[in-house]
């Protein structure tokens, strides 16, 4: 039976992160810690965070703008948005629903907010792709924005070391060439070791009931448990995704993975013995900026030289759920 799938080409990405750092230096003023035990276990330097009213729909908003471009098209020929943010600034009207307005986009544009955390932009592709392979859709716009400072404790020196803010976005399209740039991809979740990494929503129970326990709506995470997770599952795993993809690993040219931990980021090019040249690697700069990390990540490498484009690339994401992705992807020429 002949396949009726419509095939997805990437067309545009683009990202944005703020213009304030915070250097490991900067966190010795906030609790106990150094830039040597910092850089030592996580390979972050320093990362950016959003300062006054800025918020991850701004960051949204100007990296959408670059992906738009990218693509060669208008803001009118978007006609989906998604949003892969782990905690948006408003829960709703979505993330997704803010930057459609800022666009001043006609409102038969569906906008809604995907929660997959750290996985959430290649959740979000695994969507357009059903989206455009069924003809539904034809140009989406994936968004990726979190400002992850404005949800850690500050005080709280094992979580709040990992992560900056950023953004980053993609517009997808239907391939009228027939290729297809998603050559494999496959989305997981174990929803049963949620408690690795939670942030609860503040709230209380109607004064008519007993009181629910309070809640702190800060970021926790078992850094440990997380890392022991991440190292033992996900190998295998992209095995699959490159199994299936049809392409060997050596046949791939980049591994770009959610920047979370250089360590996490050694042990996959460890396992795929890949050189230091095939490995995108910015955490040092960004710290873990969540679904942003891997458009960041991407298209910062391709201007720094890093990633020469009319390539192929190897995505992986994990965070929050836990949720968990992989995908072989087409990096085509212009698309950032
Ligand atoms: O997208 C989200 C994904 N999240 C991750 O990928 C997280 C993965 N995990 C990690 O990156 C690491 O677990 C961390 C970097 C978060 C922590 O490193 P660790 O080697 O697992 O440290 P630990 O939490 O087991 O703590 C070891 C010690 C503790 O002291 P004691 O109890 O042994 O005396 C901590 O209190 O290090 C202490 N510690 C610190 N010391 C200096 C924790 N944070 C700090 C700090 N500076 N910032």
């Amino acid at each position: 039976m002949q396949n009726s799938y419509k095939p997805l080409r990437i067309a545009g990405m683009g990202y944005s992160v703020p213009e304030t750092i915070i250097t490991n230096d900067d966190l010795t003023k906030l609790y106990d810690t150094s830039d040597e035990w910092i850089y030592t276990r996580t390979g972050i330097k320093e990362r950016r965070i959003v300062s006054g009213n800025e918020s991850a729909v701004d960051l949204g908003f100007i990296a959408s703008q670059k992906a738009i471009e990218k693509a060669g098209m208008k803001v009118e020929d978007i006609d989906c948005i998604i949003a892969a943010a782990s905690a948006p600034p408003q829960l709703y009207p979505s993330l997704a629903c803010n930057i459609q307005a800022r666009f001043g986009m006609a409102n038969h544009v569906p906008a809604f907010d995907m929660t997959a955390a750290c996985s959430g932009l290649i959740y979000s592709l695994q969507v357009a792709r059903g989206l455009i392979g069924s003809g539904l859709y034809k140009n989406i716009l994936l968004v990726a924005a979190d400002n992850n400072s404005r949800l850690v404790d500050w005080n709280d020196r094992g979580t709040s070391i990992l992560f900056g803010d950023g953004a980053g976005a993609m517009v997808v399209t239907e391939a009228e060439d027939g290729i297809d740039d998603v050559l494999s991809l496959d989305i997981r979740a174990d929803g049963s070791i949620g408690q690795y990494i939670y942030m609860n929503m503040p709230g209380k129970n109607c004064p008519l009931v007993e009181p629910c326990d309070e809640v702190d709506s800060t970021i926790h995470m078992a850094g440990r448990d997380v890392y022991k997770f991440v190292v033992t599952t996900l190998p295998d795993f992209i095995d699959e995704c490159i199994e299936e993809s049809g392409m060997s690993a050596d046949d791939i040219d980049y591994l770009i993975p959610h920047q979370a931990n250089q360590r996490i980021i050694e042990a996959m090019q460890a396992r795929l013995k890949y050189p230091d040249e095939k490995v995108i690697s910015n955490i040092e700069y960004y710290g873990n900026t969540s679904a942003a990390s891997i458009p960041i990540a991407l298209v910062e490498g391709v201007e720094k030289g890093k990633i020469k484009l009319n390539s192929t690339a190897l995505l992986c994401g994990f965070g929050a759920g836990m949720t968990w992705g992989a995908a072989v992807i087409r990096l085509r020429e212009g698309i950032c």
